[in-house]
């Protein structure tokens, strides 16, 4: 038996290494892809060092470009892997391009497809990673939930019930693993640049950062933050990009509070987090290890596909940046107090419960 385990973005890599662990144990062979979606050193090769997970066996290399030629090129380059061997499922992850390129294909040959992470809604098609998440659930053959919010939107859809399994959030997997590791090592980069306490700031969303208007509000507003705080900032490709194209970037590095890093490694990155006061995001992942670690998190997005986190949790969306300074003052009084969360199945061990329901899967 044959599992084809799909990775292609960052957010991917943290989902599939306890997967393919557990696979391993079992003695049930898999076969790495990546489809090379991201391919900086630094937003790629670092992770599989980091979360112990073999290299890729098979590499697509189809880099950036639009949303149609980036999913095309994982269609066509897909394809021929899945023509050279006999999967048995292949699981795919997440929301990004390379979940859903991957799951129209291995469905169109008629393969078994699993997702993880299956169910979340935001109910905003604007973003692009909803219509991965609507189209990549309504042909997958099993639904993995991470929460049971995922479980009624699913059923809303009108999907049967018998595809859906509710299993945990398979993040908190690699959350708690890394957090085991990086406790007896120096990896917070934020050790070294002696600021105390401190808030992390991660933005890359194209209705953050693709806009002038919007961006120049968003510096305003970290400048007036950094005044409260020191402000921690690892910036994805995308955000540095725009803020050198909208002579934005050196505003926020001639700030003595702000510090900008590269992109962090995984571990880099949970020692940031876990040593933080304060977060200030649009990732989607970040609102959930927020809630598992006990850390105010200020989400700038309109909604979240990640309710839970809201409603269970320490997120709070800011939807409108006007009101961010008052959050921020809020999340600082209140930090102390703040306790780690553990929704239902954000336990460590929902790797087990995926690999249990994707073999009972093949097998029924
Ligand atoms: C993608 C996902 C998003 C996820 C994010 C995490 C989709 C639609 N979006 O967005 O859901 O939250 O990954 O980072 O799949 N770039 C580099 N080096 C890289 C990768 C990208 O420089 O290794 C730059 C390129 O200029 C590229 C841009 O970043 O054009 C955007 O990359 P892309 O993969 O298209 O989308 P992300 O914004 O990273």
């Amino acid at each position: 038996m044959l599992i084809c385990l799909v990775v292609g973005a960052r957010p991917n890599f943290m989902k599939i290494a306890p997967i393919d662990r557990e696979f391993k144990k079992r003695g049930i062979d898999t076969l790495l892809v990546h489809t090379g979606q991201h391919y900086d050193e630094n937003m790629s090769d670092v992770f599989f060092h980091d979360l112990n997970m073999k290299s890729p066996d098979v590499h697509l290399n189809v880099g950036s470009g639009t949303h149609a030629s980036q999913t095309a090129r994982i269609m066509i380059e897909f394809e021929k892997v899945c023509n050279k061997h006999d999967f048995a499922m292949v699981v795919v992850v997440g929301d990004v391009n390379s979940t859903i390129a991957c799951t129209l294909v291995a469905k169109k040959l008629g393969i078994l497809v699993t997702h993880v992470e299956a169910g979340l809604r935001s109910f905003d098609r604007e973003m692009p990673e909803e219509i991965n998440r609507i189209l990549t659930d309504s042909i997958s053959d099993l639904l993995l939930t991470p929460s049971l919010d995922g479980n009624e939107n699913l059923k809303n859809e009108g999907v049967l019930e018998s595809r859906i399994k509710f299993v945990g959030n398979i993040m908190i997997d690699s959350l708690y693993d890394a957090l085991e590791r990086v406790k007896s090592t120096n990896s917070n980069p934020a050790n070294n640049l002696g600021i105390g306490r401190y808030c992390v700031v991660t933005l890359h969303r194209p209705s953050n950062v693709d806009d002038e208007e919007k961006v120049t509000l968003l510096v305003e507003n970290l400048i007036e933050t950094s005044r409260k705080i020191p402000i921690v900032f690892p910036m994805h490709p995308r955000t540095k990009n725009n803020l050198e194209k909208f002579d934005k970037l050196h505003l926020l590095e001639n700030q003595p509070s702000i510090h900008i890093l590269e992109p962090l490694g995984y571990l880099e990155f949970v020692s940031l987090v876990g040593g933080s006061t304060l977060i200030i995001t649009d990732s989607g992942g970040l609102q959930e290890e927020t809630t598992s670690l006990g850390i105010p998190c200020l989400t700038l997005r309109e909604n979240t596909e990640r309710p839970i986190t809201i409603t269970e949790g320490t997120n709070r969306l800011i939807s409108d940046l006007s009101t961010l300074q008052i959050s921020v003052d809020d999340a600082l009084q209140k930090q102390d107090s703040l306790e780690p969360r553990k929704p239902k199945f954000w336990d460590g061990k929902t790797a087990k419960r995926i690999v249990d329901a994707i073999i009972e899967c093949i097998e029924g």
